[in-house]
Formats: structure tokens, C-alpha cells, sequence
């Protein structure tokens, strides 16, 4: 047992359109989280620059990610919504991980591989210490559980890591341990044109994923137009087995009807996929389209959404203030 506080942290970069493998594998999971902790959600521009980021479109997509999460049902009023930049703690404990996280540790990590791809000199710095940032954004505010989808559980680990590196380095007992959340049935959604490829933001081809700015005709229409093989749909889960956009199309249905694999199977084994897939475009349909349709309506209200990151930074930078003066002492910095 610990005497520290339960706290959740987490953050969606704004990069792109929020899609469905966000909101399934992460968004969804903090409204439930809300209720049960304290917790901060962040929106974290900084790591979104590690690419390169037009200025206009990172600020229009910053609020754009604030409103998705709100229409979503995160609660302000419960929880702690800001966007990174807005508190500078972020920034300033980043630099001290920098000195913690060795460079091994970093070249393992496959999301720096992916990203960077083949040009790896032509990456930015920034790409390459991204996960110390990560790590610097849960501790500034001692946060014990990171709710994530699985591709984010490597840099978690790394969080673990550089926590403890520190504790012994300066023989403290400084940083918790933080645990993953990887909730759900669908904690890695996968491309709806390519079953072996994660649904992503920054996929060229826009019918691969259901962004939650698209409306009810698109999302149905996508739905129905993903790719799947000719098989009938299997009558148990282990028969998904090398059938990734089978597997992928089941996944989301169990994931937006709150059941499990097998139990949607019950229903649609023997099948082929015309009813199937008209079924689940209802489904994506009727779930998705309240969130979109609001999501939609407070990117209209800029300054409603601007004023509630606002006040999300002030708590967050009250929160983060006496931790980071702790690790400044603990480092032996002088305090002017
Ligand atoms: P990002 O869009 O990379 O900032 O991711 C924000 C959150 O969404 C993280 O918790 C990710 O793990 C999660 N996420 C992103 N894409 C997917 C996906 N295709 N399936 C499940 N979770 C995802
Ligand atoms: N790296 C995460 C992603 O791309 C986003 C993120 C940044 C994050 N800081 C975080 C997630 C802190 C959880 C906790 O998905």
C-alpha cells in the first residue's frame, strides 16, 4: 500500500481528426475514469510539434480535440481539461528527464522507429526525447494511472523506468509507480482498409479510419465500404484467428454495444457480412453521431472551449507547482 493519491493522467495529441481508435482506446474509457479519480486530460500541443505542425491548423485543432473530448462527456467540472503549453512545469521537468532517460532506453522505443521511418537524421530532437515529455507530463502531477490504448504502453514503461531511475539516482522516494489502464475490448483499433495497420490519424487515406468529425452518412458509409475477406463471420472468437479486418469490424461492434467478442458472435457466426456490416454502420451510427454532432457544434464556440482550457491550466499549474519546486530541491537547483 502507498500513502500517494490516486490520480489519472492523460493526453491526445492534436495532430489530426480525433478518430474512432481514440475514441474507443482512450476518450471513452476517461469519462467512466472521471467518477472514480481525480483527473487531469491533456491536450498536448507539444508533443504534436514534434511533427511539423502549421501554426494556424495546430490551434484550430487543439480546440477541435478540447471540444471532442467534451462532447465525448468529459465534465469539466469534474475533471481537470487543458492543453500542455498553457503550463510550463511540462517543459521544465521534460528537460530534467532528459537527464535521466538514458539514450538505450530511447532507442528502443518502435514508435520513434515508426515515425521517424527510413530518414532518421532528418527527424527532429524532439521526436527522439518525446517519451521523456510523455513521462514529464503524468509526474509533474504524481498521477498513478495512465489510461492509454496498447501502442502507448512501451513509453509507460519507460515512464516506470525513468520514476525509478530518479528515486535511486537521488535516494528519494519521490514518484510513484504509475500503472497502464488498457481498457476495453477494442484497445487497438486497426485500419478499415489494411487489418495489419493501426487506424491512425495520419493514414493517407481517409476511408481507413472514422474521424469523429465525419457525419452519420460518412461513418455509415465507411463502415460498409471497409475491407473484409469472403469468408462467413466465425461462431467463436478463436476462429478470427488471421482474419485482422474480420477481427477488426467484431472488435468495434463489441466495443460500441458494451459486450464482449464471443457474444457478439453468438449472433453473427455462420453469416456473411451484409447484415453485419448494415448493423454495425447503425450501431457506429447511433453511438457516434450525438458525439460528433456536439463535438461540431462547440467548435463553433471558441471562446466557451478557450475559457475552459483556461481555468483546466490554472488548476493543473496549482496541482503541478509544489511538486515541481519538490524535484527542484531534490535536484539542487537554488531557488532564486
Ligand atoms: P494519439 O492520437 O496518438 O495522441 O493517441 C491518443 C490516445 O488514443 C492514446 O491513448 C492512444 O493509445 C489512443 N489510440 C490512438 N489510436 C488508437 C487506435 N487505433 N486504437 C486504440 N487506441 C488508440
Ligand atoms: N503519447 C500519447 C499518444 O500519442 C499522448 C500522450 C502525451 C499521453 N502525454 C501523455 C498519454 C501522458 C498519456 C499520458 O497517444
Amino acid at each position: 500500500m502507498t500513502t500517494q493519491q490516486d490520480r489519472v493522467f492523460s493526453g491526445v495529441q492534436p495532430s489530426g481528426n480525433l478518430t474512432l481508435g481514440n475514441y474507443l482506446g482512450a476518450i471513452r474509457n476517461w469519462v467512466g475514469l472521471q467518477k472514480q479519480y481525480e483527473s487531469i486530460f491533456c491536450v498536448v500541443d507539444m508533443h504534436a510539434i514534434t511533427v511539423w505542425q502549421d501554426p494556424e491548423e495546430l490551434r484550430r485543432a487543439t480546440r477541435e480535440v478540447a471540444a471532442g473530448m467534451l462532447a465525448a462527456g468529459i465534465d469539466p467540472a469534474e475533471s481537470i481539461i487543458f492543453n500542455q503549453s498553457q503550463v510550463s512545469g511540462h517543459a521544465e521537468l521534460a528537460w530534467i528527464f532528459n537527464c535521466v532517460a538514458r539514450l538505450g532506453w530511447l532507442n528502443r522505443m518502435t514508435q520513434f522507429k515508426e515515425k521517424a521511418g527510413k530518414n532518421r537524421e532528418r527527424a527532429s530532437a524532439g521526436l527522439y526525447v518525446y517519451p521523456n515529455l510523455m513521462a514529464a507530463d503524468i509526474l509533474l502531477y504524481k498521477a498513478t494511472h495512465v489510461p492509454v490504448g496498447e501502442d502507448q504502453k512501451q513509453h509507460l514503461e519507460l515512464t516506470r523506468d525513468i520514476a525509478q531511475k530518479f528515486n535511486n539516482d537521488y535516494g528519494v522516494d519521490f514518484f510513484p509507480e504509475v500503472e497502464p489502464l488498457i481498457l476495453g475490448e477494442a484497445t487497438r483499433v486497426m485500419s478499415l482498409r489494411d487489418g495489419s495497420k493501426k487506424m491512425s490519424k495520419s493514414d493517407p487515406s481517409d476511408m481507413a479510419r472514422i474521424n469523429l468529425t465525419d457525419d452519420r452518412e460518412t461513418i455509415a458509409k465507411k463502415i460498409r465500404k471497409a475491407r473484409t475477406d469472403s469468408d462467413p463471420l466465425p461462431s467463436e472468437p478463436a476462429g478470427l484467428e488471421n482474419r485482422p479486418e474480420a477481427r477488426n469490424l467484431v472488435t468495434i461492434y463489441a466495443a460500441l454495444s458494451d459486450r464482449c467478442v464471443a457474444d457478439v458472435l453468438k449472433d453473427y457466426g455462420g453469416q456473411g457480412f451484409a447484415t453485419f456490416k448494415s448493423d454495425l454502420a447503425a450501431l457506429s451510427v447511433e453511438v457516434l453521431g450525438p458525439i460528433t454532432e456536439e463535438m461540431k457544434r462547440l467548435c463553433e464556440e471558441k471562446s466557451y472551449v478557450d475559457s475552459i482550457l483556461r481555468d483546466g491550466a490554472e488548476k493543473a499549474a496549482t496541482l503541478a507547482e509544489p511538486i515541481l519546486e519538490n524535484i527542484k530541491q531534490i535536484v539542487g537547483f537554488l531557488k532564486p
